[in-house]
């Protein structure tokens, strides 16, 4: 047995991405907060997104018609009180943005906004290409800076402490804090708080293609499902239908604002775009879930490997202006993107499912919060609407803070809880059954549970899953964790809990497209799993 005691702080916070680390700049002032990351501190999403955040900033445009994109691209399945919260909040969150030093491109006075699919107007503020680089910069440096926040790295939570942690069980079902793998040393820490926050971003890297990053594995939505929290619409899965094409680099995005500032999406067979036999109106600016469902019929009916993106007819300067980063990276891999199409394919993208937050990013749990990509708010519905994503980061992030402010009062301290027990588990012998399934697990859900479904494709990946869990969760009762181990018992529960939601949900709505109930319904209704 370990016996390492567990190291007390006011708050923990899981994640260091955009929703973690705005939780943790919002506490800060009145009490101390751990943040606690797997890997670097810049190993999620938010350092990767490229087009911006979405936010009315312009004299023409007004919330109600952001309210309406987003609750048309959701499909009638957002949750219009969670929509309302969020959008007239974006202006605020960008100000507090320029406010630690984002650099937003300007035009002149204003802020320069650019535009992506299923948005009626310009609204997207961003830097160049990289806006989450710079935004993940600002809010690092900010929270590096603080007295009141510790920034830990190389910690790997495996799971919540809950009441039946305590030393002596009081009966409570209360959230205390979370136990990690310091991966640097190997040992497993417990970590203790008054409140906790999951901001550990979402389960792309559940399917094969993807443009998230290799920490994408759903961890925090697995803790809180193990912990006893409900989850909700998992099987709404965002495939961004255009991300590079290439044999060795698989999981580079080509920004939607490409297509917003005027790339055309052409079938390299027939040199004509084919958006207009889809979407007659709004082309390549149509919502997501439409524009990946298209390519991927273009590519099946042709016998394709990709389709091509292409802005070579607008000015070269303007090209490398508003792209520099992606013009740079084509370049490096020989395409110039001023003056050749580029090879794209759709690729899993964002999670919209998730944790059921209230308004206040409070869980089922008590002592329990989360926000961002982990967390189903009632934003997105059946698909998200670009750009909306880092902003509900920003407002989930404060609008838990200042609920565990609010009632700071009223939190008891934590009890002495039990030290991790590895008297029973040995170091593995066999790692090659942790990479077999990680590969296996992202194949079939790539090919089963993808853009268009059947339930008999569902009904297979099921089976699979169900005999990888056997195998793996007996081999977690048998060795020494570690982060891939930990990973892959999470990516399959998150891929248990998207084949579940996706199974029960007879219709086609948003991102979920069943061959077998192609109608939608005409009540939109949450999937809600209850542990
Ligand atoms: P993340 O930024 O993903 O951070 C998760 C954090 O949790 C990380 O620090 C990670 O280390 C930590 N973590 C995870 N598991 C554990 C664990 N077990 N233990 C400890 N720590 C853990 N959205 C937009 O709005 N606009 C865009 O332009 C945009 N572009 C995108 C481009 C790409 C390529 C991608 C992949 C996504 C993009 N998105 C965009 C989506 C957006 O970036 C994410 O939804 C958002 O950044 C998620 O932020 P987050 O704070 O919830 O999580
Ligand atoms: C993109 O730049 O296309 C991604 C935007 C987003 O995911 O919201």
């Amino acid at each position: 047995m370990n016996q390492t005691a567990a190291q007390q702080h006011d708050v923990i916070i899981v994640g260091s991405g955009a929703a973690g680390l705005t939780a943790a700049l919002a506490l800060a002032d009145k009490v101390r907060v751990l943040v606690l990351a797997k890997g670097e501190l810049t190993g999620g999403s938010t350092a990767w997104a490229q087009g911006g955040i979405a936010a009315v900033l312009d004299a023409g445009d007004t919330f109600e018609d952001h309210i309406r994109d987003t609750m048309v691209a959701g499909a009638g399945l957002n949750r219009l009180e969670t929509v309302e919260y969020v959008i007239e909040r974006a202006p605020h969150a960008i100000d507090r943005l320029v406010q630690l030093g984002v650099p937003f491109n300007t035009d002149g006075e204003h802020l320069h906004l650019t535009r992506e699919g299923g948005h009626s107007h310009r609204r997207i503020v961003h830097v160049a290409d990289a806006t989450g680089w710079a935004v993940q910069a600002a809010l690092l440096k900010a929270a590096g800076d603080h007295p009141n926040i510790t920034l830990l790295p190389h910690r790997a939570c495996i799971d919540l402490i809950t009441g039946r942690h305590e030393e002596r069980y009081s009966g409570s079902g209360r959230v205390w804090g979370v136990y990690a793998l310091n991966e640097t040393t190997g040992q497993v820490e417990a970590h203790t708080a008054r409140a906790t926050v999951l901001a550990t971003g979402g389960a792309g890297r559940v399917y094969q293609f993807s443009t998230a990053p290799r920490g994408a594995t759903g961890d925090g939505i697995a803790m809180a499902w193990r912990a006893g929290c409900r989850v909700g619409n998992m099987e709404m899965m965002q495939f961004h239908p255009t991300c590079l094409y290439n044999l060795e680099v698989k999981n580079f995005l080509i920004t939607e604002a490409v297509r917003g500032e005027g790339g055309h999406l052409i079938n390299p067979r027939t040199g004509k775009r084919f958006m207009e036999f889809y979407d007659p109106e709004r082309l390549e600016l149509a919502p997501r879930d439409v524009v990946a469902r298209a390519i991927d019929s273009e590519i099946k009916r042709f016998g394709l490997d990709y389709v091509h993106l292409d802005i070579s007819h607008m000015a070269p300067d303007f090209v490398r202006e508003h792209f520099p980063n992606i013009h740079e990276k084509l370049l490096g891999l020989g395409i110039d993107m001023t003056r050749q199409p580029i090879p794209v394919v759709p690729a899993q993208h964002y999670t919209c499912g998730g944790i059921v937050i209230d308004l206040a990013g409070r869980t089922d749990l008590p002592g329990l919060y989360a926000a961002g990509e982990c967390t189903e708010s009632g934003l997105h519905g059946a698909n998200r609407l670009a750009s909306n994503s880092l902003l509900e980061c920003f407002v989930f992030g404060e609008a838990a803070a200042a609920d565990i402010l609010a009632r700071w009062d009223g939190f008891d301290a934590p009890p002495p809880v039990r030290a991790w027990d590895e008297s029973r588990v040995t170091d593995s012998d066999e790692e090659v059954v942790i990479k077999q399934n990680w590969t296996e697990i992202r194949r079939f859900m790539w090919n089963y549970v993808g853009i268009v479904r059947t339930t008999k494709r569902l009904e297979r990946a099921k089976h699979r899953i169900q005999m990888m869990t056997d195998e793996v969760d007996e081999y977690y009762a048998h060795f020494r964790v570690s982060t891939d181990l930990i990973e892959l018992r999470n990516l399959l529960q998150s891929a248990e809990l998207i084949v579940r939601s996706a199974l029960v949900r007879h219709e086609s709505r948003g991102l979920h497209y069943t061959l077998d109930y192609p109608a939608t319904l005409p009540d939109a209704r949450d999937t809600l799993l209850v542990p």
